[in-house]
């Protein structure tokens, strides 16, 4: 019957439905680099311990060149009779070399193999989202180091607050990418243990080298502890809750530019190559791409939880309830690569409309903060200084003008501690400059930071 290679115990074949319902290779498949290389670490390690001939590893290294080279040539035929990526290999290569693929098999399981898999490919997808990261940072410094003077409204609830300048509103993103980075970085150190030599779970008989195979690899150490090796997949959720943290800021910032290209803030505009327009509205010209971005977060959440919710219930150690870990993970790793690349190369789109953000800015009462402590300095208390404003704050509002436009007899009335020094508080330059400290709004502080921020990324 079946030609798998468990199937020597087994009286009859499994069923159809069976063999589709527990087969990974639709998905799996995409781990034939890693497991080419695992395979080749385990074998070189066979041998160096005196369990694998030379001739038998010579074999292994020329066989698995020859799968290589089928796969990456689109001629590999993936067979569903053999499950998973590991058995499909494994099977050419004992139909290639003979014995010695059949040899490979010692000392190892697919469950410590799988394992191995799973964190070559995260640690490789993890050093691609990171270079990628680093270009959507990059590019937001270049947006912030042109626009490090841009005055525009900062919001609070979405109403007018403080001026602050767009390069400072950028840095601000650029600083929740950087944690990402971090993040993902501190991550990257968990996955890359090897779990090679768990065998099934409890370790094997032969005399292996866990060492050796790890630094073959590029793993910083070993798995401390083979029942733990097999069964955790605590790495994947980590890196799905990195990704759906970095994608929660991805969101945010895709759902600012959809505000910001909406007629009435008009604050940007985004290049036409990252729009759509509308099949029945002909003056359409819609975000897409960032309402996208916005929307895939979800997707990035959805992942995370199926994976804290796949593990939670599982005796140790493998189940095989681990074998869902991999659609989730890879749609999580496409996503973000996907993602990340097309937002290094939207950011330098946009466009941005300085002089609607400085009327925005102008319109919302954003300098009656600056009015309060002016008022404070000249000796008021806060909370006094805060009740006069509010009262000029509703007096400009009924005259329909803004705070600098009402005269300085109108402004003395609320405090004669207000003297014609007042308007240069009342400009959005005047409000801007004098937020000088460490991670304040002042042009001279968003510089600083862009140097600093510079320096980080180099
Ligand atoms: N395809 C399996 C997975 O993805 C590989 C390990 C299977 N091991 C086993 N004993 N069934 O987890």
């Amino acid at each position: 019957h079946s030609n798998n290679t468990w199937s020597g115990r087994f009286s009859e074949p499994v069923s159809e439905r069976v063999k589709r319902y527990t087969a990974s290779i639709p998905f799996d498949w995409r781990l034939w680099p890693f497991d080419i290389q695992g395979s080749l670490a385990h074998a070189k390690m066979l041998h160096r311990a005196g369990i694998l001939s030379a001739d038998d590893l010579a074999a292994i290294e020329r066989g698995m060149a020859e799968i290589r080279a089928e796969i990456e040539a689109g001629r590999f035929d993936w067979s569903l009779d053999l499950e998973d990526v590991h058995m499909n290999i494994e099977r050419a290569l004992t139909a290639r070399i003979g014995d010695a693929g059949k040899r490979l098999h010692t000392g190892r399981s697919r469950n410590d193999q799988v394992a191995t898999d799973v964190r070559l490919y995260l640690r490789d997808a993890i050093d691609q989202i990171l270079a990628l990261l680093k270009q959507s940072r990059s590019a937001l410094l270049d947006l912030a180091e042109k626009h490090a003077d841009t005055v525009m409204p900062g919001f609070t609830h979405l109403q007018v607050a403080m001026p602050v300048t767009f390069g400072h509103h950028m840095l601000a993103y650029f600083e929740m990418l950087s944690r990402d980075a971090e993040r993902l970085a501190d991550c990257r150190r968990r996955v890359n243990r090897l779990p090679l030599g768990a065998a099934a779970l409890a370790g094997t008989t032969f005399p292996i080298d866990r060492e050796f195979v790890a630094q073959e690899l590029g793993f910083e150490a070993v798995c401390e502890n083979s029942l733990d090796a097999v069964s955790d997949r605590d790495f994947a959720i980590e890196f799905l809750a990195a990704g759906a943290l970095l994608m929660t800021h991805l969101s945010r910032f895709s759902e600012e530019l959809v505000l910001w290209m909406t007629p009435r803030f008009g604050f940007i505009d985004l290049a036409d190559r990252f729009c759509t327009g509308s099949s029945i509205m002909p003056q359409k010209k819609n975000p897409d791409v960032p309402e996208l971005m916005r929307g895939k977060t979800g997707r990035m959440n959805g992942h995370l939880v199926a994976l804290l919710t796949l593990m939670k219930g599982q005796p140790l150690a493998y189940n095989k309830d681990n074998q869902e870990d991999k659609e989730p993970l890879f749609d999580a790793v496409d996503t973000l690569i996907d993602t990340l690349a097309l937002l290094a190369e939207m950011i330098p789109g946009i466009r941005v409309k300085p002089e609607a953000m400085r009327r925005a800015a102008a319109e919302g009462f954003a300098t009656a903060t600056d009015l309060a402590d002016y008022l404070v300095k000249k000796g008021l208390p806060f909370r006094e200084a805060h009740e006069a404003v509010a009262r000029a704050v509703r007096a400009a509002e009924a005259k329909g003008c803004d705070l600098a436009e009402l005269t300085l007899a109108e402004l003395q009335g609320f405090s004669n501690l207000i003297a014609d020094d007042v308007y240069t508080v009342l400009t959005l330059e005047g409000s801007l400059a004098a937020r000088k400290h460490i991670g304040g709004t002042a042009p001279e502080q968003v510089r600083a930071a862009l140097a600093r921020a510079r320096a980080k990324l180099a």
